[in-house]
């Protein structure tokens, strides 16, 4: 059977249906894993995974995941291929799309990921830009509906930058209609257009981090410094010393509240050791569901939807 060519480059690139769709399948997949049936779709096929920066769960998701699908992942990044050395984005799409099945693509920019899926002839997935991370938000969401049920009117808070894991959790809020209560210190505010948002009617900016938990049915946080903005670190300890998410912030949130982070953390930054590994969060349920539910991607990316058998 063949399927129209899909990408998966932003969050809002999927509509409702196909999340309800991925959300289904991602516990058929991941009942199935968790009872040791094997499950190989992918047999023959291939992942080209390439890295223009570090990843531990990324890779390591998508590597594992392909494998248990039965295919297999080639990992390539900018120090030992010709990636590094000034090959256009798109004559490495056309040639790398060539010898695959699918792609997924960590890297600084969204214009590269766009321009190489402009030029691949396989399904191309962002495994995080400067801009998004997509990947992340589906599990982080997957995670909130193992725990809570659905987010449908559910608030999020989000504590600290106003970064590609911040701008995907909005995109998300506009797909899924939820709410998402943004602090940043003043100069890091949310850019609407940056984040590639349709309206402003799904988030509100707080000034005060306390004020943007209350009530709050998840609180979430990231780093305070990303990955390509390492020289900007030492100014940005300094603004963003009130923003950790601490046990007082939780008291304010809902009760049942759930705390999340995508990793890696800085404990005594960004969040306290007494929230990430208190009993409210959900981190590593969190960070293993990105092997689920990327499994779920990949298989509809390449075979569109399937039926539980
Ligand atoms: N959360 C996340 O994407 O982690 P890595 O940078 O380790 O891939
Ligand atoms: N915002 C972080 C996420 C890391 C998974 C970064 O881009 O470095």
């Amino acid at each position: 059977m063949t399927t129209a060519l899909r990408h998966y480059l932003q969050f809002k690139d999927f509509t409702r249906d196909e999340y309800e769709h991925l959300f289904a399948r991602t516990r058929w997949i991941k009942n199935k894993f968790k009872r040791y049936e094997p499950y190989h779709p992918m047999f023959d096929r291939t992942l080209v995974m390439i890295f223009e920066k570090a990843s531990t769960r990324t890779r390591l998701s998508f590597e594992a995941g392909m494998h248990q699908l039965g295919g297999s992942a080639i990992y390539l990044n900018t120090r030992d291929s010709q990636l590094g050395r000034g090959e256009p984005v798109e004559d490495a799409a056309q040639v790398i799309s060539r010898m695959s099945d699918l792609v997924m693509i960590r890297t600084f920019e969204q214009e590269v990921i766009e321009r190489f899926a402009a030029n691949s002839r396989v399904p191309v997935i962002n495994g995080l830009t400067n801009e998004y991370h997509p990947c992340q938000i589906l599990a982080d969401i997957y995670t909130f509906i193992e725990h809570r049920g659905s987010i449908q009117g559910k608030t999020v808070a989000w504590v600290g930058d106003s970064n590609n894991v911040c701008n995907t959790w909005l995109q998300a809020a506009e797909v899924l209609d939820f709410n998402v209560h943004v602090s940043t210190p003043p100069g890091y505010e949310v850019e609407p257009e940056r984040a590639g948002l349709y309206g402003t009617d799904h988030f509100e900016q707080y000034a005060d981090p306390l004020d943007a938990c209350k009530g709050a049915d998840l609180v979430t946080t990231d780093v305070w410094t990303s990955m390509g903005f390492e020289a900007e670190n030492e100014e940005r300890c300094k603004a963003f010393a009130d923003w950790c998410v601490d046990a007082e912030m939780m008291a304010v949130a809902a009760p049942e509240a759930v705390f999340m982070h995508c990793l890696p953390a800085h404990r005594g930054e960004e969040v306290t050791a007494e929230v990430i590994d208190g009993p409210q969060s959900v981190v590593w349920d969190e960070a293993e569901n990105r092997l689920h539910v990327q499994k779920a991607l990949m298989e509809y990316l390449v075979f569109g939807k399937r039926d539980h058998e």
